[in-house]
């Protein structure tokens, strides 16, 4: 069993680590679809990195001028950097969804975001316009030969991994219905119990109501769904991500009322009309992955449960494990959720007014239907990353974006590693003109040790208005960037992506 001691630091930062209109450059719209080979290189990219990083996230803070409430509504946008032979070749395009093509057309916003993005005209121009624009713009993966990508509450979108050309929506060979939703936050299991070993993918869907289905989907490495099983649970889930383990899927159900009508009154988005319940506690629920059809006897991982711990939020977790009756769980909570005003502008968020990120360790026994928890990280930080066969296994390095003082609440502008082991920490920072993205670990080919690779991040630099890749050694980032690739334009703040160790560079 692992044990933390909880750092309690001096402050060595100054308060401000950042300057406001800085970070609010990174939310311009990208103007541009570009392919080059980045030749503006400092330090060396690794020879050994070979593989390309896809990522995901809003490039349109606006449509032909007309601001969206939230980055959330923005247009998905995947930017593709290949690595090969030492040198990486970018690209970006818009994920050509229907409205996307649509609004560009019309050069207005045709459809309301589920963040409050209202079409122009007042209440009266959206009440009971209840469609969903699905923007694709949440994560990315490659998987089964097919480039998805994600957004949660609709289908996949496919495209082509060489030129990021759209080809349209994604069924998973006719598993899907039109729209019919495919979460953002797929886990890799890298050896599947129920397939002797081969890996797979496994994600879900969330269709929320008075109760809530939970749907799951496991996929092979042709990328055919070979299991796939729903589960009613209680209440309105309002559920991002899940953590697996070679035994169960385990759901925060977070605590949150739901109230439809400014809705469909076309009073305020969908997303502003959760409320968070500080005294309700959250649910975790646990659902064994052996299809609930197979014969109990054939069954180690009995029923579905649903255990309670503490009010919180959580969008992210990092991981999972089981050791025996035990399951660990390593999540990012909020101590509450703050609701999306219709009358507030992103780009003036008071930092100071919320409550940081913070990285806790939850212990559910399954014998005894207990939870207890404890904090193993006071920083602000988001976007966890670990080796990616550790997921739902007994890992030790984590990696997250953080935020670059070590209280408050502020913009992510640095990685943090963490060895769970000896609960060293190192922190890497693009502060004070740096914000960083989701870190993604990427493992040195033939390494034997956890950390022995690398990690890649996405920085928006404010002092040039563009995006750096930068790539750390994940043995020490206290080393600093072993190279710094700096793009020719800069890329909004994103939201997910992966790295697939297939090159998608054109050759030399
Ligand atoms: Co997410």
């Amino acid at each position: 069993m692992q044990s933390f001691q909880l750092h309690e630091r001096a402050s060595t930062v100054p308060a401000d680590s950042y300057q406001r209109e800085d970070w609010q450059k990174g939310y311009e719209s990208v103007k541009h679809e570009s392919d080059y080979w980045i030749d503006d290189v400092e330090g060396q990219i690794p020879a050994e990195l070979h593989g390309t990083l896809f990522r995901n996230g809003p490039g349109l803070l606006d449509v032909k001028g007309h601001h969206i409430h939230h980055p959330f509504d923005g247009d998905g946008m995947i930017s593709a950097i290949a690595f090969r032979d030492g040198r990486a070749y970018f690209r970006n395009r818009f994920i050509r969804t229907t409205a996307y093509q649509e609004e560009q057309q019309a050069g207005r916003i045709l459809y309301r975001g589920v963040f409050g993005t209202q079409k122009p005209g007042g209440w009266l121009a959206n009440a009971f316009d209840l469609r969903l624009k699905n923007i694709a713009n949440t994560n990315v993966i490659y998987w089964g030969g097919k480039l998805l990508a994600l957004w949660e509450a609709a289908d996949p979108h496919r495209l082509d991994p060489h030129t990021l050309e759209t080809l349209g929506k994604d069924s998973l060979n006719g598993v899907l219905a039109d729209g019919e939703a495919f979460a953002a936050h797929p886990r890799l299991d890298h050896s599947c119990n129920l397939d002797n070993g081969a890996p797979c993918l496994v994600n879900f869907s969330i269709k929320p109501g008075l109760s809530s289905t939970i749907t799951i989907f496991e996929l092979n490495t042709d990328g055919e769904v070979v299991r796939k099983h729903a589960h009613s649970v209680p209440g309105f889930a309002f559920i991002h991500d899940f953590v697996i383990t070679p035994n169960y899927c385990i759901f925060f159900q977070n605590p949150i009322a739901f109230n439809p009508i400014p809705f469909v009154l076309g009073l305020r988005g969908a997303g502003e009309c959760i409320k968070f319940q500080p005294h309700q506690p959250t649910r975790i629920i646990v659902i064994p992955r052996t299809p609930p059809q197979t014969p109990l006897s054939k069954r180690k991982d009995g029923e579905i449960k649903i255990l309670e711990t503490q009010s919180g939020f959580v969008f992210h977790h990092a991981n999972a494990f089981e050791q025996g009756d035990d399951i660990f769980i390593d999540s990012i909570c909020y101590e509450s959720f703050p609701e999306v005003e219709p009358q507030s502008d992103f780009r003036q968020v008071d930092f100071d007014a919320l409550k940081p990120g913070q990285l806790w360790r939850f212990h559910l026994n399954l014998r005894e239907n207990t939870v207890s928890r404890e904090l193993i990280e006071s920083r602000c930080c988001e976007f966890p990353s670990i080796h990616r066969e550790r997921v739902g296994r007994p890992y030790r390095y984590l990696y997250m974006g953080a935020a670059h003082g070590d209280n408050g609440n502020a913009p992510l502008q640095a990685i943090l590693k963490i060895d769970l082991e000896s609960g060293v920490r190192q922190l890497w920072s693009a502060a004070p003109r740096g914000f960083i993205s989701e870190p993604i670990f990427v493992e040195r080919p033939n390494a034997t040790d956890e950390d022995d690779g690398w990690i890649l991040t996405l920085v928006y630099d404010a002092a040039h208005h563009r995006s750096d890749v930068v790539i750390l050694d994940a043995r020490d980032l206290t080393q600093g960037a072993i190279a710094r690739l700096h793009l020719q334009q800069h890329i909004p703040y994103g939201l997910h992506g992966s790295f697939t160790p297939e090159s998608f560079a054109p050759s030399l």
